[in-house]
């Protein structure tokens, strides 16, 4: 997809953050936005700012984590604009803590939100662009945890890897068609993620109240700091519009940790090298007259 101009985009968790910064971006190429998110009072700011700027937006309370609430906000913004070209699956949250001790309902909420918010947000408008038939995209924010483990914990890293192969197979799927697919894989962009606690819905536990869980008020400190340095957002979503303009699978934020997904990709070919270098013992022929 090249000619972002006069088409509309659905980006979920487009409040704030990257979200905001992938709707700035196509703002700027001439897109229509819906922004799809679960904080209201974040939305309606978000909107306004797109709406100062010349840009046709609206913004949906959904929880991508429930799909009759994500095909709600699907039938929203299709009836607003008529069609959707450009699909942002880009909500997201994370849970600290060790696989052991992170409880049942917080690996819900973390696989619902990353994982199923992406599967709800394909299952309805992949269909919906093959029958428009107009070049398309879907892009879906995974992370650099898609790549390598990450601090950010076993469920933020397990959906983010998700998402990367979910993307790969879909890639595949759509191989021919005009819908292009790509998965962002960014590293420390500026944004509300170290609170991302906030926003976790009553049924998963509800928000997470730092003042009452140390765990949570450590990793807000120590992400919040990280996260002071990071990328302004809307360079992010200019490298993601340049990333589908040039239809890249991947599209990475930084350059910086190359060294490392090169390290791990090295350590899995020399899984390979144990392969061909392992000769299983020949077990002894019992003789026929033996015993
Ligand atoms: N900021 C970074 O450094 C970084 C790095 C790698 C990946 N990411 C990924 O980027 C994406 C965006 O995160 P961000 O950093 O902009 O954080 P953010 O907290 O600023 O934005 C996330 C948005 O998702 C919304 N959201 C949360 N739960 C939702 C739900 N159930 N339904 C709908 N919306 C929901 C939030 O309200 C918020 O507006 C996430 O998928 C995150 O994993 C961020």
């Amino acid at each position: 997809m090249r000619d972002f101009k006069g088409k509309a985009a659905f980006i979920t968790g487009g409040a704030s953050g990257i979200g905001l910064g992938l709707a700035r971006a196509f703002a700027e190429a001439g897109m229509k936005i819906a922004l799809a998110d679960i904080e209201g009072s974040a939305l309606t700011g978000a909107v306004a700012s797109l709406k100062a700027s010349g840009t046709e937006a609206i913004g949906i309370e959904c929880d991508v984590a429930d799909p009759a609430s994500y095909r709600r906000a699907a039938d929203r913004a299709l009836s607003a604009f008529g069609k959707v070209h450009l699909l942002c699956n880009n909500a997201g949250v994370a849970r600290t803590g060790n696989i052991w001790e992170i409880a049942e309902s917080d690996w819900e909420w973390t696989v619902g939100v990353n994982l199923l918010g992406m599967i709800h947000g394909l299952q309805i408008f992949v269909p919906h662009m093959k029958a428009h038939g107009e070049p398309s995209h879907i892009v879906s924010t995974s992370s650099m945890a898609g790549m390598r483990p990450s601090i950010a914990g076993g469920p933020y890293t397990a959906t983010k890897y998700a998402m990367v192969g979910l993307s790969e197979v879909l890639a595949n799927e759509l191989a021919g068609s005009n819908i292009g697919v790509s998965v962002f894989c960014p590293n420390n962009i500026r944004s509300n993620m170290p609170n991302n606690g906030r926003n976790r819905p009553v049924r998963f536990g509800g928000p997470i109240d730092p003042a009452k869980d140390p765990h949570a008020a450590a990793h807000i400190a120590t992400m919040s700091e990280r996260n002071r340095g990071g990328m302004d957002p809307l360079e992010a979503g200019q490298r993601v519009k340049r990333g589908i303009e040039n239809d890249r699978l991947f599209i990475f934020s930084h350059a910086d940790e190359r060294g490392i997904i090169a390290d791990r990709f090295n350590r899995i070919l020399s899984a390979f090298d144990d392969v061909t270098a392992f000769a299983p013992a020949t077990t002894p022929r019992r003789s026929a007259t033996a015993g």
